[in-house]
C-alpha cells in the first residue's frame, strides 16, 4: 500500500489503515517439558497441562533438542521461530515479540474478547492460550486479513458502516465476524448475536455491530 495511504494529511493513521492493523500463536518446542496454565473464563476455573516434545531448526541450523521453549509459530502464513517462556500467553508473544499489536489486551483473563484471533480458523481468546502450545497451528490476526491493498470483506463492512467508536474492541469483533461467516456464510441475527456474546464493547451500540456482520451474509 502506498505510504501516503497510510496516513492522513495531519499524520494520523487513516481509518482504513487502522482497520488493517486493528486486529491477534507460532511452532518447535521443548523436549519433555510440562507446564501448567490456570485461569478463569465464564466464571469457571480452568487448568491446562501442556507437555511439549519436539526438535526444531533456527534459520536452517538445528537447535539443541533439549533446549526448552523454542517454538515455530505460523502467524499470518509466515513461520516465526522464537524462544518463549512457558508462561507467556499467545497475545503477549504476538504483541511484544512479533510486533502484531492488532489484538488488544482489555482484561487479560478471558472476559472481554478484545484479544480475539483465529487459531485453525476458530475464534479464540489469545490471552487464554500459551504460545508454547500453539506450534503447528495456523494463527491469523487482523493484520493477516487484508489482501495487499484490499481489505477483507468483513473489514470493509466495518469501514463502510462506521462500526467503531473508540476502536479498541474492533479487531476482536472483526475476527469474530470472520470466523462466523467462514463457518456459516448466511447467519441469522441470532447467530451473529450468539457469536458476539464474548466480545464486550464500552462505547458503540451492539446493534450496529450485529447488523454489520449480519450484512456480510446477505
Ligand atoms: Fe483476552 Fe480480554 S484480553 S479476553
Amino acid at each position: 500500500m502506498p505510504e501516503k495511504e497510510k496516513e492522513t494529511q495531519d499524520g494520523q493513521l487513516s481509518r482504513r489503515q487502522f482497520l488493517r492493523n486493528a486486529g491477534i500463536v507460532v511452532g518447535g518446542t521443548a523436549v519433555g517439558s510440562t507446564f501448567i496454565l490456570s485461569g478463569c473464563g465464564n466464571g469457571e476455573e480452568v487448568t491446562k497441562t501442556v507437555t511439549v516434545t519436539k526438535t526444531v531448526t533456527v534459520n536452517g541450523d538445528p537447535v539443541v533438542d533439549t533446549e526448552p521453549g523454542v517454538v515455530t509459530l505460523n502467524v499470518n502464513k509466515k513461520d516465526n521461530v522464537l524462544k518463549v517462556e512457558p508462561e507467556w500467553s499467545l497475545v503477549f508473544v504476538l504483541r511484544e515479540k512479533l510486533g502484531l499489536t492488532g489484538a488488544k489486551v482489555g482484561c487479560d483473563r478471558g472476559e472481554c474478547g478484545s484479544c480475539t484471533i483465529l487459531v485453525d480458523g476458530k475464534a479464540v481468546y489469545a490471552c487464554m492460550m500459551l504460545a508454547i502450545e500453539c506450534e503447528g497451528k495456523e494463527i491469523t490476526t487482523v493484520e493477516g486479513l487484508a489482501d495487499g491493498p484490499d481489505l477483507h470483506p468483513v473489514q470493509q463492512l466495518f469501514l463502510d458502516n462506521a462500526t467503531l467508536q473508540c476502536g479498541y474492541c474492533t479487531p476482536g469483533n472483526i475476527m469474530t465476524g470472520v470466523a462466523l461467516l467462514d463457518k456459516n456464510p448466511s447467519p441469522t441475527r441470532a447467530d451473529v448475536q450468539e457469536a458476539l456474546a464474548g466480545n464486550l464493547c464500552w462505547c458503540i451500540d451492539y446493534t450496529r455491530t450485529i447488523n454489520t456482520i449480519y450484512k456480510g451474509g446477505q
